[in-house]
């Protein structure tokens, strides 16, 4: 039996963070949460208008019902602005449930502001460093009385487009660069595989039995969203023609079924009943739910420990002692 947006469960008293929460499949995971009563969700994002107008558009769909949202201002392409919203949330809250790594680029060139790859460095070292700096509010919360193990989650978007990845993975000079010699598609495909492979690294490295967090990848399927926008800046026109061609290869929209994946991995419970299966720490899910459609190189544990090691190395003087 498939998980339905029905099925989450009340979020009462949860802190919660979505990353990349002004737009597409964080915009709508927002206010699916928000209507589930939680204590409080931020809407991490880098354009501070955006994301006010967002949580407006929020607010009025989810009516008097719709829980507190505030705006954290996150840009994933300066390590700095991370240091500066985790230490933010860490200061004002005594507890994080769950962590929704969703921003993505895709297709957009250059470096970021510490000279990784763009790609790469948002949506995988960004990310990175905002998970680790966060993980000790996260363990508090998991260890507090009435929480479950695994309850307090962390879930991390990656894409099927991990399979772009070229099989010489990781190319950590060259990621350390733009990387002009690789194309777009590989670039955004090595960002996606860091993502599950990160994910399925802080579960060995923070295992659910002695931490309580559960760490969940998942590629949410072909969903409408702004995505593509910055695939050679596409011209209004073109976009309509987007628009169109989205609907001749069945991409899914938002509502509903495009974020009902990630919903699933941050909400369903154990033992929910009615065949609905909770996600296992580490996992890799296809929507929705399915486990085991990631490419070969998705499960090379020795590519994942060797990404888990360099990342390491590099977010080393940019994490609190
Ligand atoms: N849509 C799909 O079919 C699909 C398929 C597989 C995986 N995914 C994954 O799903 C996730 C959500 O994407 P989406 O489809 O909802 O795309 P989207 O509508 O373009 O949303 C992406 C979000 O990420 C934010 N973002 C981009 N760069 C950022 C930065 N430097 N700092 C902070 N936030 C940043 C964007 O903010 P701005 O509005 O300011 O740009 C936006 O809020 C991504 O990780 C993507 O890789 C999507």
């Amino acid at each position: 039996m498939a998980f339905k947006l029905s099925d989450i469960p009340s979020l009462k008293d949860k802190v919660i963070l979505v990353t990349g929460g002004n737009e597409g499949l964080g915009k709508e995971s927002v206010f699916q949460l928000a209507t589930r009563s939680p204590a409080k969700i931020y809407l991490a994002a880098r354009n501070p208008s955006k994301a006010e107008a967002a949580i407006a558009e929020i607010k009025q769909r989810a009516g008097p019902e719709c829980a507190p949202i505030q705006l954290l201002s996150l840009d994933l392409s300066s390590l700095d602005s991370v240091k500066k919203a985790a230490a933010e949330v860490t200061a004002n809250e005594s507890r994080l449930d769950l962590l929704i790594a969703n921003a993505g680029v895709m297709g957009a060139g250059g470096v970021t502001e510490d000279g990784y790859e763009l790609q790469f460095g948002v949506n995988h070292m960004g990310h990175a460093l905002l998970i680790r700096s966060l993980l000790p509010l996260m363990q508090e919360t998991a260890q507090r009385e009435g929480i479950s193990a695994g309850e307090t989650r962390c879930v991390i978007l990656s894409s099927s487009a991990e399979s772009f990845a070229p099989a010489s993975i990781y190319p950590f000079d060259e990621l350390k660069s733009d990387y002009a010699s690789a194309g777009m598609w590989a670039k955004y495909g090595i960002s996606k595989m860091a993502n599950l492979h990160y994910a399925s690294q802080l579960a060995i490295h923070y295992p659910e039995a002695k931490t309580g967090i559960r760490f969940v990848s998942v590629h949410p399927g072909g969903v409408i969203t702004n995505l593509g926008d910055t695939l050679n800046n596409w011209p209004k026109t073109e976009r309509v023609v987007r628009k169109f061609a989205a609907m001749l290869l069945n991409l899914k929209p938002v509502e509903e079924e495009g974020v009902r994946n990630q919903l699933w991995a941050a909400t369903c419970p154990d033992g929910m009943g009615d065949g609905l299966k909770a996600p296992e720490s580490g996992g890799f899910y296809y929507p929705v739910g399915i486990a085991g459609k990631g490419s070969k190189t998705a499960y090379n544990k020795a590519k994942a420990d060797e990404l888990w090691e360099w990342t390491e190395k590099e977010l080393q003087p940019h994490l609190a002692v």
